[in-house]
């Protein structure tokens, strides 16, 4: 329960999730921080809001053609829904009133460039989510065509990266091919947008769900969380980029012998404010807007 005496479904890693009557759902992003799937003890300011904000983004630029959950993340729209809500200040800017959808049991993951664990099976393997590559690819590199490429939604422990096949027999033929189908046309939408500001999207994982038989976007959307966001200037064959959120968090982690298991390791408060700073700049830069002017300012 909650002030506003929401039933609680679920705590994630960075979402809490509140039921507002039978078919809807407030998802409220905190400003948890995790990393190697541990959660700092620090919250990061502002960053629940950026995810948020970005997602609130995206849905809007993809307009109503493009089915999704989200209804609203104004408080006085959200209030109407679950009376209260203007009052929840903290809640303000962080929390999404969203359609309660039942989660495809994967994650629909799109990659233009080659990174991350998709690199480590490259190499490995020659393959990315099973599928043969063409030879001499380095890291960074960018795939003839971006590519589809889902994994499991795993309950505990690390989601698998999975073919194609492995996908259709988890969620059915039909729906694996309308969801390629949107993901991809979301991804190439996105990236050229980023294109314009000097960022490429290397990759994201979309979240769909099924509202009343219809297959709609969920979750977040496209934010440094759920994406590799890259300065189109900084990348190198061969070399990781710096990550436009997390990078200084990143670099600092780096320089202990933590095991990647829990407790995590007291961040320091200079890296805390840079990563904030790092995560309101993305916002900024993706979509013009300043933070100031999203709600909970
Ligand atoms: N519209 C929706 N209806 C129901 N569940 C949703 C909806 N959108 C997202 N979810 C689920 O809410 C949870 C979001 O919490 P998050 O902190 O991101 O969790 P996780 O650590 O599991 O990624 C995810 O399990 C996601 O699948
Ligand atoms: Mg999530």
């Amino acid at each position: 329960m909650t002030t506003l005496d929401l039933p609680h479904l679920y705590t994630g890693k960075v979402r809490d999730l509140y039921a507002v009557g039978d078919d809807y759902v407030l998802m409220v992003a905190s400003d948890r921080l995790s990393a190697f799937d541990v959660v700092m003890a620090e919250p990061i300011p502002h960053k629940g809001r950026v995810l948020t904000a970005l997602t609130d983004y995206w849905v809007n630029d993809f307009g109503a053609g493009v089915p999704r959950a989200l209804v609203s993340c104004n408080p006085e729209v959200i209030d109407s829904y679950a009376p209260g809500f203007v009052d929840a200040v903290h809640w303000h800017g962080r929390a999404m009133l969203a359609r309660r959808a039942t989660m495809l049991p994967i994650e629909c993951i799109v990659r233009a460039r080659l990174a991350g664990q998709a690199y480590d099976e490259y190499r490995d393997h020659g393959t990315v989510h099973g599928a043969k590559m063409p030879a001499g690819m380095s890291l960074t590199d960018a795939f003839p065509e971006p590519l589809f490429t889902p994994s499991t939604k795993a309950e505990v422990g690390h989601d698998l990266n999975i073919d194609i096949a492995t996908a259709a027999s988890i969620v059915g033929e039909e729906k694996l091919d309308q969801a390629m189908n949107l993901c991809l046309g979301l991804f190439a939408r996105a990236s050229e947008q980023m294109a314009q500001v000097g960022l490429v999207l290397a990759d994201t994982k979309f979240e769909l769900g099924e509202v009343g038989g219809e297959l709609v976007l969920c979750d977040e959307v496209l934010t440094p969380d759920s994406s590799r966001i890259w300065p189109a200037d900084q990348i190198e064959a061969g070399v990781t980029p710096p990550a436009y959120d997390k990078q200084p968090f990143r670099d600092w982690l780096v320089t202990l012998s933590w095991d990647k298991t829990p407790p995590p390791p007291p961040v320091p408060s200079d890296i805390v404010d840079l990563t904030s700073q790092r995560y309101v700049a993305a916002y900024e830069a993706i979509t013009g807007r300043s933070l100031d002017d999203w709600y909970g300012a």
